[in-house]
């Protein structure tokens, strides 16, 4: 079912603080914020030689992160993102063995603007699970 890696995502309380540590600390290629109103959350992508960072800010009243950050004040690792061949497929496969797909179960188009899902924490070792057809 998992293909490769496509990103980790951490949610920061302010996304130039974080864009700094990644930038001038850790001396990564950090893109320009892009604001995701669909997601509710902006974000920037570091650019690592064999998978992504994304750092994800929330944006609007509703965000989806927006919990997560008061039970997590200063940031943390929020999900992380495989990529699978067939989202369809792969949902099948899991459901059939008993994992919980969150919201109405179809998949949503993402960030990269290709079909993704999040899968329930709670299957999966207390980590969201992303998705994404490759
Ligand atoms: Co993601």
């Amino acid at each position: 079912v998992l293909g490769r890696l496509n990103h980790v995502a951490i949610a920061v309380p302010n996304l130039e603080q974080g864009s700094a540590v990644y930038r001038a600390m850790l001396g990564a290629r950090v893109s320009a914020p892009q604001a995701e109103p669909a997601h509710g959350v902006t974000v920037v992508f570091v650019e690592l030689p064999n998978t992504k960072i994304e750092l994800l800010e929330p944006l609007g009243d509703n965000s989806p992160i927006a919990a997560f950050l008061a039970k997590n004040p200063a940031g943390g690792i929020h999900h992380v993102c495989y990529e699978v061949e067939d989202i369809l497929a792969a949902r099948d496969h899991l459901k059939a063995r008993g994992a919980r797909v969150l919201g109405d179960g179809e998949p949503k188009t993402g960030a990269h603007g290709k079909p993704v899902l999040f899968l329930h924490p709670k299957d999966f070792l207390g980590t969201l699970v992303e998705l994404e057809q490759a």
